[in-house]
């Protein structure tokens, strides 16, 4: 008998902590609900996300920007490369090379200083830094010349980047030619490619109309097929 009544005890015990444990479950499941979120992951501001976004904008008409720059402002943004970099004319290299007459002039443009691999790679396929390349570069250095040891984010503001560049230009490159105003690269040059395209897309449609009646009998019977379309058009609101 007391036997019987210990494993009743056992067993009670075992049952009791199981309900005790389902409802922690449950409760807890309650508190701390959480809803999925609806992308995995975290968000991280990566700067190719803003390459998608500039390589879909043009690239500043240089013969518009430059004249117009402000000069004072591209020295201030100077300040942020002066950590590696001076552009004075005869200035020494530092973590960075000397920039003086940087703009229009050849990539490695320091004979003494000791660039990386990456930074002679690029040299081969773009042999100077003329505007576009410069504002590429300065945009995000290490997308534009993978493995650079240039270690610097870039400058994502397109003003900055023209104001420094204009600077930069001031700083023994003023002989580097500014282009004349380019009419593709203005805002809004895009837009008669779309305009194009319109009456493109509509033309091949027009015939695709044209065809569907010819599936049936000779001219004749034109009129007949002409009726199905006008039977069928009460369909398009359904599908
Ligand atoms: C942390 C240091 C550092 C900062 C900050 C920095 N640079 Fe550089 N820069 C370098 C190094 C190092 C190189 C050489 C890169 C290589 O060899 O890959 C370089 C290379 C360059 C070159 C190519 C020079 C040549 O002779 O081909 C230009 C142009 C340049 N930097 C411009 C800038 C500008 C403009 C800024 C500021 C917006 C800047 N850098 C900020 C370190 C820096």
């Amino acid at each position: 008998m007391s036997g019987d009544l210990k494993w009743n005890k056992i067993f009670g015990a075992a049952l009791g902590t199981a309900f005790v444990i389902l409802v922690v479950q449950q409760a807890s499941g309650l508190i701390y609900h959480s809803e999925p979120p609806e992308k995995m992951g975290y968000f991280v501001d990566a700067p190719d996300e803003v390459a998608g976004a500039e390589q879909a904008e043009l690239p500043p008409d240089w013969g518009t920007v430059l004249p117009t720059a402000d000069l004072a402002a591209g020295e201030a943004a100077f300040a942020r490369c002066q950590a590696c970099h001076n552009a004075t004319q005869g200035g020494a290299d530092g973590i960075g090379p000397n920039l003086y007459g940087v703009v229009g002039g050849p990539v490695m443009h320091r004979a003494g200083f000791a660039y990386s691999d990456a930074m002679a790679k690029h040299k081969a396929e773009a042999p100077t830094w003329g505007y576009d390349q410069l504002n590429s570069f300065i945009t995000a250095p290490a997308r534009y010349v993978p493995g650079t040891k240039m270690s610097f984010a870039g400058i994502r503001d397109t003003q900055t980047r023209i104001n420094l560049i204009a600077w930069l230009r001031s700083q023994g490159s003023s002989g580097f030619a500014i282009p004349a105003p380019d009419p593709a690269r203005q805002p809004g040059a895009a837009a008669p490619a779309e305009g194009e395209a319109a009456p493109a897309e509509g033309a091949p449609a027009t015939e695709a109309t044209g065809e569907a009646p010819a599936v049936g009998e000779p001219a004749t019977t034109q009129a007949t097929p002409a009726a199905p379309p006008a039977a069928t058009s009460p369909a398009p609101p359904n599908s």
